[in-house]
């Protein structure tokens, strides 16, 4: 049985969700699963946009026989061809053999590459700029390469002011009956989703994705609604989706405050952490998250990372180096190009305290505009009385450069 949401008069949600995929990207966890999304534009000609993971390409295909009612599809566009959205497009053209496949020339050779058998199809290779009329519609493709893959485009349609935006505004979370993001408490309930989704999946590209903000700012009068390929279509409050954006793709934090990770083997470096933690708040520095390297998924920390504009980094030694899950953190951090960021550490050992020293190090080697605060705790296995002064100036020392930031 079919399952669609109209988005205009002549433009309809396809997409289905999925709640069985434990990892998304095979890595990512995602309890909340996600949404794969299509969308159908019926016109003189029928269109296709995108289409979906494999997974859930039977209710997909019903959807799509569902709103076509009857008539054949005369045009695939793919926005985003990584399999996740491109994967049914076989099933489509089985089902549907003249249509013909828009989309950039990279894409159609990684279509090739991955083995998607297209070449008995008629295919329209779309550059930056072209336009393309359907009957009323009339849509423009707009390049956007490396949000996420190297090919990927968005479609813009003209007529209603529809932005096909492929991956970009996306988000996890299925979307279980709800469309349009004004249909759900998004800053409550999905802006977490939504950070993990962006920070981890695009958070290395931020200048590309800047890039393709700055052509959505010359349009953007004419935008009435986008619609990503996962996550909920926006038709109101553009400014919060693009404040948001702008915060991660500059890597500047969205808010003020510590976000203190800890990396514990038997309990001290842990303690040490909560220690500092009330410390801040007693200086009224309440905008604080814990969290247990060991037991956050490293998508969650990425994520928090992004969002705080400052870092306390607090490790245990483990073989002479950076205890490995913490330095997994760190890889990640390295990988998604976080920066722009003030860190404070605290280390730990019990015969050889190493710690703190390997990630400064690893920061100053890897990681681009980081302050990392002079101000260091230092602990042999436990932290004892004689280490209150230092805990102090350390807790001081985050509290001064968050005043700073405030005044600045
Ligand atoms: Fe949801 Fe880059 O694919």
């Amino acid at each position: 049985m079919y399952c669609v949401r109209a988005i205009t008069n002549d433009v309809y949600w396809v997409g289905a969700n999925d709640h069985r995929l434990h990892l998304f990207e095979n890595i990512h966890p995602i309890p909340r699963g996600v949404s794969y999304n299509a969308y159908v534009l019926l016109d003189k000609a029928t269109v296709l946009f995108d289409t979906v993971d494999w997974s859930v390409c039977r209710q997909f295909l019903e959807n799509v026989e569902h709103v076509l009612n009857g008539r054949d599809l005369d045009y695939l566009v793919i926005n985003h061809m990584e399999p996740d959205h491109c994967a049914s497009m076989e099933e489509i053209i089985l089902r549907y053999p003249k249509v013909k496949i828009i989309s950039t020339e990279k894409s159609f050779m990684l279509m090739r590459q991955f083995g998607f058998r297209i070449d008995n199809q008629d295919l329209i290779e779309v550059k930056e700029g072209d336009t393309q009329c359907f009957g009323k519609h009339t849509v423009t493709y707009v390049a956007a390469p490396m949000v996420h893959w190297p090919e990927a485009m968005v479609t813009l349609d003209l007529t209603d002011g529809i932005l096909f935006s492929a991956d970009a505004f996306g988000s996890f979370i299925a979307l279980d009956g709800r469309l349009f993001a004004d249909e759900v408490n998004f800053d409550r309930d999905w802006i977490d989703e939504a950070r993990r989704y962006y920070t981890n999946i695009v958070g290395k590209y931020g200048p590309h994705v800047q890039h393709l903000l700055g052509k959505a700012a010359t349009v953007l009068d004419k935008i009435k609604y986008i619609c990503p390929l996962h996550g909920p279509v926006w038709r109101s409050d553009f400014p919060y989706l693009l404040d948001k954006y702008t915060h991660w793709s500059t890597y500047d934090p969205e808010e003020k405050g510590v976000l203190i990770v800890y990396a514990s083997m038997y309990g001290n470096t842990e303690s040490a952490a909560q220690i500092l933690a009330s410390r801040l708040c007693e200086k009224g520095i309440t905008n604080i998250r814990v969290c247990d390297v060991s037991n956050t998924h490293v998508s969650e920390l990425i994520s928090e990372t992004f969002k705080y504009s400052h870092l306390v980094l607090a490790s245990v030694t483990y073989n002479l180096g950076i205890y490995p899950v913490m330095l997994d953190f760190l890889e990640h951090m390295k990988a998604l190009h976080v920066q722009k960021r003030t860190v404070a550490i605290i280390e730990n050992g019990s015969w050889a305290v190493k710690s703190g020293d390997l990630m400064q190090k690893f920061m100053d080697d890897n990681l681009q505009d980081m302050t990392i605060l002079n101000e260091r705790v230092s602990m042999a296995s436990a932290l004892h009385e004689d280490k209150q002064q230092e805990m102090e100036q350390l807790a001081q020392a985050l509290a001064d450069s968050l005043q700073n930031l405030e005044q600045s």
